[in-house]
Order: structure tokens, then sequence, then C-alpha cells
């Protein structure tokens, strides 16, 4: 798998799932596959617990992130 690299339609979910890993529910539930992609393509680097690993790859779970869940919620309400 290359490094970061997620499909459009990949994406909402993984990103979905950060939210998670941040503490927060979204709205609308991530889909069942989200953990597994974000495992896959994202927490090799970041960290399973999106925490960032070594101070080399950030925490994903920071506050600052997370004004992207209401565009999450948008995009999984289909
Ligand atoms: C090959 C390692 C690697 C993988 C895989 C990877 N990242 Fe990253 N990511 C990084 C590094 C390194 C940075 C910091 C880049 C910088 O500061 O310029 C970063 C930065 C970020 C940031 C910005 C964080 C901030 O505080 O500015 C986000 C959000 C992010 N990655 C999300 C993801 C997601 C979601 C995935 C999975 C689709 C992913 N990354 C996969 C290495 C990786």
């Amino acid at each position: 798998m290359e490094g970061g690299f997620s499909s459009e339609e990949d994406a909402p979910k993984i990103a979905c799932y950060t939210l998670t890993l941040a503490g927060y529910t979204p709205t609308t539930p991530c889909p069942t596959e989200a953990s597994m992609l974000y495992t896959g393509i994202c927490g090799g680097c970041h960290g399973d617990d999106g925490k960032g690993l070594g101070g080399t790859y950030p925490d994903l779970t920071q506050k600052h992130l997370l004004g992207i869940q209401k565009q999450i919620d948008a995009s999984l309400a289909h």
C-alpha cells in the first residue's frame, strides 16, 4: 500500500474513524470497514490509536482538526 493514499470514497470513512479515535461520536455512525481502512492505510504511520508515532507523525486526535466533522456527516448521509 502506498503511504497515505485513499480513494475519494474511502476518505470520509477514514475521517469518520479518526474522529472516533479523538473521542467524538459522529452523528452518523462510521461504516463497519472504516476502522480497517484506517488501520491499513493510516495506522502504520499515525498509530492505530491515531496519536502519532515518535513525534514524527502528527497526532490526529488533536481537536483543531475536528472542524471537518460537519463535512463528514454530510458526506456519509447519502
Ligand atoms: C507514510 C506515512 C504516513 C501515512 C501512511 C499517513 N500519513 Fe498522515 N502524515 C504523515 C506525516 C509525516 C505527516 C506530517 C506532514 C507534515 O507535517 O508536513 C502527516 C500529516 C497528516 C495530517 C495533518 C496533521 C497535522 O496536525 O497537521 C493528517 C490529518 C493526516 N496526516 C492524516 C492521515 C490519514 C487520514 C492517513 C490515511 C489515509 C494518513 N495520514 C496516512 C505520515 C503519514
